[in-house]
């Protein structure tokens, strides 16, 4: 994997200083050749993570829907869901962003790779944002921080008529939290399959949760860890490729996916000692704080200490502690 450093910290900069939602960034075809083996690929990680969640949900895009992607950017996110439930899961895609030549580098890279028929807008504005069909599943990856509140609202708008909405964001506080604003004002058109564990009101609404926030961990494939260019990209940007925070809500319509368990997330990273491990644990009503101590809970102090947060589990809770 080779990447362009300069070009990459162009772009990468105005994500760092919150610039980036300003104005239309990408200014050739390298450009997004650039981000696509990059920065898009680490977003394709946590996709993918994501959509081995849905898996273990026994969740599946609704037939012949059309798939559409919003703030496309290079397309990663349409590639990775195409992959994943392959091209005839879906009747086609249609590609928005605001930016014609992603929309055009996105259009190719799926065209590429996939037997699926694709569209562009033809004049994106984010402000008049048409209504989706009520049988589209809609993907947006990694554009909220981009986008004012008044153009989020408009996404919202748009997309609540849709049958299914596939969210993935940084794992940051900021961007988890606005989309946990987001969740707040879909939640009265859809069910949520993931991350939530109920139906309930997300308590990251409460201010007394104010220093958490919701986001998990992806584990990187081995690539990220063999090859050089990987390596190289690293030491670049100074990024430590086996933390790949995201945060995600996926929202469907049909009843039988809303999930409802007696089940924990586990969100963030566990601090983990030689005899325990606290974790802040959320089951979709309530955020709380459990120690597994190695001696009363074995199997999830292990899981905790390697890093294994990914699936929502049941503890049984003694006060704070979990017993096995
Ligand atoms: C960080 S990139 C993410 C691209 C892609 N979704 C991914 O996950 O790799 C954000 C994308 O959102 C697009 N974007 C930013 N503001 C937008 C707006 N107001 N309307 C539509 N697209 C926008 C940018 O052009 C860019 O392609």
């Amino acid at each position: 994997m080779q990447h362009d450093r300069r070009t990459l910290e162009r772009i990468r900069t105005q994500y760092l200083n919150g610039t980036a939602g300003n104005a239309d960034y990408w200014q050739s075809a390298d450009d997004l050749a650039a981000y696509d083996a990059t920065f898009a690929q680490r977003i394709g990680w946590k996709w993918n993570a994501v959509l081995n969640d849905l898996d273990r949900l026994e969740w599946k895009p609704p037939a012949g829907a059309p798939l559409i992607d919003i703030g496309c950017g290079s397309g990663i996110a349409s590639r990775t869901v195409l992959r994943h439930y392959g091209s005839a899961s879906f009747a086609s895609v249609h590609l928005h962003d605001r930016s014609p030549l992603a929309m055009r580098y996105a259009a190719e890279s799926i065209t590429a790779g996939f037997a699926v028929h694709v569209t562009q807008t033809a004049e994106y504005n984010t402000e008049t944002l048409p209504v989706m069909p009520s049988d589209a599943v809609v993907v947006l990856s990694h554009i909220l921080t981009e986008l004012t509140a008044v153009q989020a609202e408009s996404v919202v708008r748009s997309i609540a008529n849709a049958a299914a909405v596939l969210w993935v964001e940084p794992g940051t506080q900021t961007a988890s939290n606005r989309l946990v604003a987001v969740r707040t004002m879909l939640q009265p058109q859809f069910g949520i399959v993931a991350p939530c564990t109920q139906q309930c009101e997300c308590p990251m609404n409460n201010p007394v949760n104010a220093r958490h926030w919701c986001h998990a961990f992806a584990a990187p494939p081995a690539e990220a860890f063999t090859e050089s260019g990987w390596s190289q990209f690293a030491d670049d940007f100074g990024i430590d490729l086996s933390r790949l925070a995201y945060s995600h809500c996926i929202f469907d319509k049909r009843a039988e996916y809303h999930t409802a368990t007696a089940e924990y997330r586990i969100l963030g990273t566990p601090n983990v000692t030689s005899a325990d491990a606290v974790a802040c644990v959320c089951n979709g009503a309530t955020v709380s704080e459990i120690i597994a101590a190695k001696k009363r809970a074995p199997s999830l102090y292990k899981a905790l200490k390697k890093g294994n947060t990914d699936t929502p589990r049941a503890l049984n809770l003694h006060g704070r502690n979990v017993v096995e």
